[in-house]
């Protein structure tokens, strides 16, 4: 029998990677991986506790109304930022503007964190599958002062680390600093993520196409062309089309689409001209992990990592999944 390889000793197993890494990024994944057991624990009692379940009564920046895990769940990961140490300021989907934290403490991080505390909100009342995503980069503005938008807005290129934890039929962190992609599955009875699918590799070609098709009429005429006549004929060879899969949770979407191969499509429709998903906390954090694990992700134009940002929730189309499924797709605009 192999021994079992929980999340705390991988991570301090790689820290020797990062030449002068000084534990601060490995005491920050460890970190967001107990802020995720906590919100787990919550996610798996939300249809038993009146005060997890359901709508908060408020709306975020974006007009989206916030349901009561979301706002949990943000409050969890900041708390736990705020008296970490290594991060100076986050941003998140849930708060308008960013959060440079005010401590002198806080201010001497390294980091920061950009994250969507619950993603898929809409099906947490609806028992389907919910996640966390985060990004995290080494601030640019001086050790000690308080933390700038300069810090937020980098590009996706420059992200540290990245990751998200799917709360599915289990949960599980997957994340990477640029050196691979790695996977942990939470065992509830020891309270320890443990190495469950070590350096993830997405499939070079898939048989799963993920998009909201009511949104087929109102974007791109290549986007329809592309699932018409790829996805819904019988390739060559094949014995059926491929499978349509839509979760509506981007990162339960995309994990299934790592493992299984696949690609998603949130092209810019004449609802959301730019996309609905969010450049720095939804979008880069998974294109990261893409490109780390062989896929592709893009906006239709460009590479999602080159972006550089110009708003803190900014939109993008995104076109994310196996190589040859993306390519393909990305021909037909
Ligand atoms: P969030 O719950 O964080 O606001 O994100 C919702 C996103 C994403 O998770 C999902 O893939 C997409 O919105 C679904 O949008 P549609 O309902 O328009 O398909
Ligand atoms: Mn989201
Ligand atoms: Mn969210």
């Amino acid at each position: 029998m192999s021994k079992v390889v929980t999340l705390h000793e991988f991570i301090m197993n790689r820290q020797a990677d990062f030449p002068y890494a000084s534990g601060e990024l490995s005491r920050l994944l460890n970190d967001i991986a107990i802020a995720s057991k906590i919100v787990s624990k919550d996610v798996r009692r939300a249809g038993l506790l009146e005060n997890i379940l359901g709508a908060q009564g408020s709306t975020n920046v974006q007009g989206e109304e916030q349901q009561k895990l979301d706002v949990i769940a943000d409050n969890q990961f900041i708390n736990m930022f705020k008296v970490g140490g290594e991060v100076c300021g986050i941003a998140s989907e849930e708060n308008d503007d960013f959060m440079p934290f005010e401590s002198d403490f806080s201010r001497q991080g390294k980091y920061v964190v950009l994250f969507d505390p619950l993603d898929g909100s809409s099906n947490i009342d609806v028992n389907v599958s919910i996640g966390t995503i985060f990004s995290i980069y080494r601030r640019v503005s001086d050790l000690g002062t308080k933390a700038t938008l300069d810090d937020m807005l980098q590009a996706g290129t420059e992200q540290v680390a990245a990751g998200y934890v799917l709360y599915g039929s289990s949960t599980m962190m997957v994340y990477t600093t640029g050196k691979g992609v790695n996977g942990f599955t939470l065992d509830p009875y020891i309270g320890e993520f443990c190495l469950s699918h070590p350096d993830m590799k997405m499939p070079e070609m898939g048989r799963i196409y993920a998009m909201n098709e009511g949104n087929v009429n109102i974007c791109d005429a290549g986007i329809k062309e592309y699932i018409g006549t790829k996805c819904q004929q019988i390739p060559e060879g094949a014995k059926r089309p491929y499978s349509g899969r839509y979760i509506g949770s981007l990162v339960a979407d995309f994990h299934r689409n790592l493992i299984k191969g696949g690609i998603y499509i949130y092209p810019a429709t004449t609802v959301d001209p730019e996309g609905k998903l969010r450049l720095l906390y939804e979008c880069n954090p998974l294109a990261f992990i893409a490109e780390q694990a062989g896929g592709i992700a893009s906006t239709g134009k460009e590479r999602i990592l080159n972006i550089k940002p110009e708003r803190l929730h900014q939109r993008v189309p995104l076109f994310i999944g196996s190589k040859q499924m993306v390519e393909q797709a990305l021909a037909c605009l």
